[in-house]
């Protein structure tokens, strides 16, 4: 399914001293945080640590109110920064799909393709099939969202997303909303585009993902970084007892600690 040759270019992240606050709520403390192109970062920490807030930030979904954000040369916290150019390089997958229900599939990948890039509708389509074929479903160019499963509407958004060309993704828990048989087919393919050399910045609770895709984890916790370094370090030997008890929380989500 991977092809050996990367149809885009990868860019990189910087984010350096970022800060964001919503009235007296820091929710981003200063925090700095790089992935290279090609690289594949998993970003995991509790409910509230700022996971989604931080990575909103780098494409400007939310506004951040300290630090510097460079995405693939753009300097994204620059006033005079085309916000739709940035854009343009960098795709993102939510928990939920946002699929549009009274489009097709193939319908659902073109659209942005068509309005954004200006591209023609026999390229769109033509860009929109190879990236569903891509995901395994270029078979279901013609149906509608509601005739899909929760793991193929997610397969569907990554492709709509790829479709656009980008040079990095995010991802925010794009398997946290499905149901478990489908989440396997979700991260696989997240795993094929990690080979192909896309750079990846994930928001993620499955800990084998990370553990075998991240080149890199970062577990954030109250708006700081705690831990960060090589998947097997992080996961497999944490050093802080709040990556400790997280971790501890996660693999065993029956476990309560009443203190
Ligand atoms: N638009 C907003 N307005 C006010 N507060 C917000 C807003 N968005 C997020 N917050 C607050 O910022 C903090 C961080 O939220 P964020 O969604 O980034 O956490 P998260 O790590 O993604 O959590 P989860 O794992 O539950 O998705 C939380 O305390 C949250 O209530
Ligand atoms: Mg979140």
């Amino acid at each position: 399914m991977s092809d050996s040759t990367p149809s885009f270019t990868a860019a990189g992240v910087t984010i350096s001293g970022l800060r964001k606050s919503y009235g007296s709520n820091e929710v981003l403390k200063d925090i700095s945080l790089s992935v290279n192109p090609g690289e594949v970062v998993c970003l995991i920490g509790p409910s509230g640590s700022g996971k989604s807030t931080l990575l909103r930030c780098v494409n400007l979904l939310e506004q951040p109110n300290g630090g510097t954000i460079d995405v693939g040369g753009y300097d994204v916290t620059d006033p005079d920064l085309d916000i739709d150019e940035m854009r343009r390089h960098v795709g993102m997958v939510f928990q939920q799909f946002n699929l549009f229900p009274h489009l097709t599939v193939l319908e659902n990948c073109t659209v942005a393709q068509l309005k954004v890039l200006k591209r023609s509708k026999d390229e769109a389509q033509r860009v929109a099939q190879q990236n569903l074929t891509k995901v395994g479903l270029g078979e279901f160019a013609d149906r509608y969202p509601d005739q899909l499963s929760g793991g193929q509407q997610q397969r569907v958004a990554i492709a709509r997303a790829l479709s656009m060309d980008p040079q990095l993704m995010l991802f925010d828990e794009p398997t946290s909303a499905l149901d478990p048989e489908t989440v396997g087919e979700v991260l696989a393919i997240m795993r094929n585009l990690a080979k192909d050399g896309m750079t990846m910045l994930v928001v993620t609770h499955e800990m084998a993902f990370a553990r075998d895709v991240a080149d890199r984890v970062v577990f954030m916790d109250g708006g700081v970084v705690v831990e960060e370094g090589p998947a097997a370090q992080v996961i497999g030997d944490p050093q802080t007892p709040r990556m400790q008890d997280f971790l501890k929380r996660v693999l065993d989500p029956t476990h309560v600690d009443l203190g």
